[in-house]
C-alpha cells in the first residue's frame, strides 16, 4: 500500500498570507490559521474551497446531464434500427457505465459544498476535462500497447533531458499532472515530486489507483470504426502493470499530489528546482503561466516544456508559437538548454481509424541565476557596452505609445517602458543612484525610489545596465 508522507511541508506556503504551512493530520497556516482540507482524500490548495467545490460539482453535473440527455436522444434514434442493435447496445452501455462514475464523482463534491453556493455557482461550458480524464487515464493506466508506446515516446526525451541537463534533482512540480502516469515516472529521477492538477477528478481516480483500486470505464469510438464492436470497450485502470517486466519507480516517499490552481501554487519563492509542463502550456496564456514558473523555480531551474501548442483557450492572441514563446522566456531571464521536435501519436486507439501525429516542441529553459545587490545613493550605474535600441510605433492616433526595444550586446531583445528608456538616456553617462532619483524627480512624480530600485536590478539582470 502506498502511503503519503510528510515531504513537502519545509516547501508549502499559505496562499492567503504566505506564511509557511504546518502539517499535521492536513495542512494549516502557521500565521492566520487558515485550514486546507483534504476534499475526499486528495490535499486542496485553494484559497475558496467552497468555490472551487461547486464550481467542479457544476461542471461535472451539466456535463452528466448533457450526455443523460444525449443516452435519452440516442436510445428514440435507434429504437427503429433493429441492423444496428450491437453497435447500439454496446455504446448505451458504455454511455451509462461513464455517466454513473461521473455521478459519483457530482454525489461526493455535493456531499462537501451547501446548496447557497452550488446556487451561486454558474453554468460552465461541459466539461472537457471530465472527458480528458477517461483518454488519460486510458494512455496512463490501462497497460494498452499504444499508450505505452505513446508515453515511452514522451518519457524517453524526457528522460535523456533531465540525465544530461538537469543536475539539481532535489524537486520537480508536475504541472497539470493529470492521472499522474508521468509524475510517477518521475519518482525516478528527483527526489520529491509534487503533482498537481485542478480538476478533482484527475487527482482522485490517481490516489484511488495509487492506493491500490482499479476503475473501470468505457472508450467510445462514435466513428472511425472498422467494426460496429468498436464503438466502445470497457478497460481497467490500474496502478501495477498486468505484465511483468516493469516496474514503475518506488514513489511512496517522493509524491505528493494536490489540488490546485499552477496560476496560485502553495510553494515559497525560488524552492522549485523543475518545473515540468507536459502537455500543459497550451492550457494557459503564457502570460500568466510564465510570472509564476519565474516566481517558483530556484535560479539555476528549469522549465521544461514537451507538447504541441494547440491551446484550448479562444483568445487568438494570446496563441503563441514555439519562438515567441522562447522570446519571452529569454526576455524573463531565462536561457535555452535544449531544444528539439519529437513526432509521436497522441491518445491513440487500436479501434480507431484515426491516429493523430503532434509534433512535440521539447525545450528546456534555465531560469539564470543571478544574485541581486543591493543599491545604496551612492551606488554608480552606467549602460553597458554594446547597448543599442530601437524605437518602433506607428501613426494612428489609437497608438499612444511607441515600442522601445533595447537590444544587448549578446543579440537579446526586450521591450522596455518609456521610464526605463528615461533611465538608460540619463545613465549614458554614469551616475548615482541619488543623482538619478533627483533626475526622475524633476519628470515624473515619483513616490518611492525602491520602485525605481526595481526597474534597475530588473536592468541589470538583463546586462543592460552595469555597475560602475
Ligand atoms: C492536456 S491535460 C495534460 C495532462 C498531463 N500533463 C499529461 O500529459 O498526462 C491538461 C491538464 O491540465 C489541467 N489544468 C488545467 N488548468 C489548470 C490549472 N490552472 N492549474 C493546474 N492544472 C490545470 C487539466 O485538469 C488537465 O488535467
Amino acid at each position: 500500500m502506498i502511503t503519503y508522507t510528510d515531504i513537502a511541508a519545509d516547501q508549502m506556503i499559505c496562499l492567503q498570507c504566505g506564511a509557511p504551512l504546518i502539517k499535521e493530520e492536513t495542512y494549516s497556516c502557521a500565521v492566520c490559521h487558515k485550514d486546507y482540507q483534504h476534499l475526499h482524500g486528495v490535499p486542496l490548495f485553494m484559497s475558496d474551497e467552497e468555490e472551487y467545490i461547486a464550481g467542479m460539482a457544476k461542471q461535472y453535473a451539466d456535463f452528466a446531464r448533457q450526455k443523460e440527455t444525449e443516452l435519452g436522444e440516442l436510445e428514440q434514434a435507434f429504437e427503429n434500427r433493429p441492423y444496428r442493435q450491437v453497435y447500439w447496445q454496446q455504446l448505451r452501455k458504455a454511455l451509462s457505465g461513464n455517466n454513473e462514475l461521473i455521478g459519483t464523482l457530482v454525489n461526493m463534491l455535493c456531499e462537501r459544498v451547501s446548496p447557497a453556493a452550488l446556487l451561486r455557482t454558474r453554468s460552465s461550458s461541459a466539461s472537457a476535462a471530465v472527458l480528458k480524464d477517461f483518454q488519460y487515464l486510458k494512455r496512463d493506466w490501462c497497460w494498452l500497447e499504444e499508450g505505452e508506446l505513446q508515453l515511452s515516446e514522451i518519457l524517453g526525451p524526457l528522460e535523456e533531458v533531465i540525465s544530461d541537463a538537469i543536475s539539481d534533482r532535489e524537486n520537480i512540480l508536475v504541472a497539470g499532472a493529470g492521472v499522474g502516469r508521468i509524475a510517477v515516472e518521475l519518482c525516478g529521477y528527483f527526489e520529491k515530486v509534487y503533482a498537481t492538477d485542478l480538476s478533482f477528478s484527475m487527482l482522485w481516480f490517481f490516489q484511488q489507483l495509487l492506493k491500490g483500486a482499479s476503475i473501470n470505464f468505457h472508450e467510445i469510438n462514435y466513428a472511425n470504426i472498422l467494426q460496429d464492436t468498436y464503438v466502445a470497450r470497457e478497460l481497467t485502470a490500474s496502478y501495477h502493470a498486468p505484465f511483468s517486466g516493469y516496474t514503475l519507480p518506488e514513489v511512496s516517499d517522493k509524491l505528493f499530489c494536490y489540488i490546485s490552481d499552477i496560476l496560485h501554487s502553495p510553494h515559497k519563492d525560488g524552492s522549485i528546482s523543475a518545473f515540468c509542463s507536459a502537455y500543459f502550456t497550451d492550457v494557459l496564456a503564457l502570460k500568466l503561466l510564465l510570472p509564476e514558473v519565474k516566481r517558483l523555480l530556484k535560479p539555476g531551474g528549469v522549465f521544461i516544456h514537451l507538447g504541441p501548442l494547440g491551446y484550448g483557450f479562444e483568445d487568438v492572441s494570446e496563441k503563441l508559437a514555439a519562438n515567441e514563446i522562447r522570446a519571452a522566456f529569454i526576455r524573463a531571464g531565462f536561457e535555452v538548454v535544449r531544444e528539439e521536435v519529437i513526432t509521436c501519436n497522441h491518445l491513440e486507439s487500436e479501434l480507431s481509424m484515426q491516429t493523430v501525429s503532434l509534433k512535440n516542441w521539447l525545450v528546456v529553459f534555465r531560469k539564470k541565476e543571478y544574485v541581486q545587490r543591493p543599491i545604496e545613493d551612492t551606488t554608480i550605474f552606467g549602460v553597458a557596452e554594446g547597448i543599442k535600441y530601437e524605437v518602433r510605433g506607428r501613426l494612428e492616433e489609437d497608438i499612444p505609445m511607441d515600442q522601445i526595444m533595447i537590444r544587448t550586446a549578446e543579440g537579446e531583445a526586450v521591450i522596455i517602458a518609456e521610464l526605463a528608456f528615461d533611465i538608460l538616456r540619463f545613465l549614458a553617462a554614469p551616475q548615482t543612484f541619488e543623482a538619478l532619483i533627483t533626475h526622475l524627480d524633476s519628470c515624473y512624480e515619483i513616490e518611492a525610489p525602491s520602485m525605481i530600485a526595481d526597474v534597475l536590478l530588473h536592468l541589470e539582470s538583463l546586462k543592460v545596465i552595469n555597475r560602475i
